[in-house]
């Protein structure tokens, strides 16, 4: 069932080199690279069973919302010259023992939290001790018998919006939350979906940088200077000796069939299985290209979560229209779904 024998104890030394330097070298000279592969079919995924993880948000749960085909759950990411060690929720919560992981973004960080809160429901027996509690912008899940709590503090532009006399204010160069966000031993990070919104959907009336006050401007401008400005925060203010710190890779959407050869398809409402192998029409974003740019710059650890690539030949992946409000959506991802798979990346990076 994919993992062979010789596969898996390669592997374990290739994922020993890959925490040390980042990636490997096998003996046959080529790169062991964990975001550089393909889905494969595998029945022995999903890794849990959705309907048994409670409160999945309603926009994420596309099989109670009555999503009838089954095989986009059955797909297991496969790098081209190792493997990716399935999610093993026992050891995770062990190694992890007494740390607080906190996911920090929009909807997709929500997203990736969700499924990480569910893969480690599914392992636990019924009469774990799983505690919830909101308090201001955080909600926290703590899995009491091993002290582990896994937070979601919701951020669209991670950077401040201000209520000013005149009117709400996106300041670029401003990071207040960050005080709270740097008490966690492991944060991921992620900012790129509201950046193009305009009228109501915009939740500010005004951008900031330094003294200049403006009613708009470019938008992959603002994103870059907000990126600096999260890159500088980590700089000085986060000690990455105790907290590791992620940066999450655009998370791509669907919308557009000529990125995967259907030139004229406008959503992913008939997408039932992923692309065949590695290459994807549409490349790699540009607000992608901002946030590799912005992470080369960072003097301390930071580690991509290189999602895009693997996430954009999953035009299969998304609730479409199987969602509580019905309405088309090709951003997020079902849960069970992809962002297991980022989580299970997440997780060869952390044990
Ligand atoms: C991210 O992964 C893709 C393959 O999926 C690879 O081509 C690219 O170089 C990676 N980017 C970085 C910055 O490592
Ligand atoms: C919640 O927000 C209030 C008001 O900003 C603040 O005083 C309080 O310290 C915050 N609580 C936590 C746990 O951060
Ligand atoms: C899409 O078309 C291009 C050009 O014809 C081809 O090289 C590529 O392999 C196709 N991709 C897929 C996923 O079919």
């Amino acid at each position: 069932m994919g993992r062979g024998i010789e596969g898996g104890c390669w592997c374990a030394i290739v994922i020993l080199c890959a925490l040390v330097s980042g990636s490997a070298t096998s003996n046959d000279g080529d790169k062991c690279e964990l975001y550089q592969g393909r889905w494969v079919y595998d029945e022995s995924y999903p890794m849990y069973d959705s309907s048994k993880c409670p409160h999945i948000r309603k926009e994420y749960d596309c099989i109670k919302y009555g999503r009838p085909d089954r095989s986009y759950l059955n797909f297991r990411w496969q790098p081209d010259h190792c493997n990716l060690p399935r999610f093993d929720a026992e050891n995770f919560l062990r190694k992890m023992s007494g740390k607080k992981i906190m996911y920090i973004g929009d909807s997709i960080s929500l997203n990736q939290w969700q499924s990480m809160v569910c893969l480690l429901h599914a392992a636990l027996p019924p009469q774990s001790i799983i505690t919830t509690e909101t308090v201001n912008s955080t909600t926290t899940v703590k899995f009491e018998d091993f002290g582990v709590s896994i937070s979601m503090f919701l951020s669209h532009y991670l950077v401040d919006i201000v209520e000013e006399k005149y009117g709400r204010v996106l300041k670029l160069d401003s990071i207040t939350d960050g005080d709270v966000w740097k008490q966690n031993d492991v944060l991921i990070f992620n900012t790129w979906l509201w950046w193009y919104r305009v009228g109501e959907k915009q939740p500010w009336d005004y951008i900031k940088i330094g003294t200049r006050i403006m009613k708009d401007m470019d938008r992959m401008v603002a994103f870059r200077e907000a990126l600096k400005t999260w890159a500088n925060w980590v700089n000085l203010d986060v000690n990455t000796e105790r907290t590791k710190v992620f940066f999450q890779g655009v998370s791509p959407s669907h919308y557009n069939g000529a990125d995967w050869n259907m030139t004229g398809v406008t959503n992913c409402a008939k997408e039932m299985l992923p692309i065949k192998g590695s290459m994807y029409s549409g490349g790699i974003p540009l607000a992608e290209k901002v946030v590799e740019q912005v992470l080369s710059g960072v003097r301390k650890q930071v580690s991509l979560l290189n999602i895009t690539r693997l996430s954009q030949l999953r035009k299969d992946a998304h609730p479409s229209s199987f969602n509580a409000f019905r309405g088309m959506d090709c951003t997020h991802w079902c849960v069970s779904g992809v962002p297991d798979t980022w989580n299970q990346l997440l997780a060869a990076a952390l044990v």
